[in-house]
């Protein structure tokens, strides 16, 4: 299968921080203070995977999973020479085909619901949850759903679709507006403990969500 993210890959983290003036990072470590060490811990789509480093330094047993060969390359290179409490377990595959289920303390899904179709992302998400422990958590950060007066509304939409669109274009991501993401964890029966949002100028532009499942 072509590797989608072969030619963004690389510039991936640098964009994300000029787009977001470095908001995107924040939101991504936003929920690491519930991380543990010992506790088993997946990241799904972990790209260029700052997240994932950081959860491994925090003593965790981190998982991480991409389908895309080029990213996974430069997360190697990124954990090369370094030495954490557990060796991170790295493995190229479709989070779909991936079924240890019921393994996980914490499963992060950090900008990686957004690249897929409305009925994909419900049967991912259904997915992730079933690889946590009952009682185990789920991390959702990602853009946050638009709100606000109208005006607020449609500049966050726009910021959005921007994003979107260059990622249809060079990722072949899905086309969608923003998703809500609380909602679909709800209606999977997960408890939503805590939610940080992050702005950028006059409104919140992401969001991280942490919800517990039963
Ligand atoms: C938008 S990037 C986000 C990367 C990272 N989580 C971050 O926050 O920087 C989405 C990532 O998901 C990966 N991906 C897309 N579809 C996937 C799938 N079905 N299984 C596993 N990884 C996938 C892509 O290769 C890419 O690295």
């Amino acid at each position: 299968m072509r590797d989608r993210y072969s030619i963004i890959g690389p510039l991936y983290d640098v964009l994300a921080k000029l787009y977001s003036a470095g908001r995107i990072d924040r939101c991504k470590l936003a929920m690491h203070d519930v991380i543990r060490p010992d506790d088993t811990v997946l990241f799904a789509g972990v790209g260029q995977g700052i997240d994932a480093v950081a959860a491994a330094e925090r003593g965790a047993r981190v998982t991480v999973i991409d389908l895309s060969r080029s990213m996974l390359d430069i997360f190697s290179k990124r954990i090369s020479g370094r030495h954490f409490l557990h060796p991170i377990e790295v493995i190229h595959t479709d989070i779909l085909k991936y079924d240890e289920f019921g393994k996980f303390d914490m499963v992060f899904a950090n900008f990686f619901l957004n690249v897929f179709t409305r009925p994909m992302v419900m049967a991912v998400i259904e997915h992730l949850v079933k690889l946590a422990k009952p009682g185990g958590y789920m991390v959702v950060g990602d853009f946050a759903l638009p709100s606000g007066s109208a005006a607020a509304r449609a500049v966050q939409s726009l910021y959005w679709y921007i994003a979107d669109i260059f990622f249809v274009l060079t990722a072949r991501n899905a086309f969608h507006p923003v998703y809500d993401y609380q909602t679909m964890l709800k209606g999977l029966g997960l408890k939503i403990e805590r939610v940080r949002y992050f702005r950028l100028l006059f409104d919140d532009r992401y969001c991280s969500i942490l919800a517990r499942k039963d």
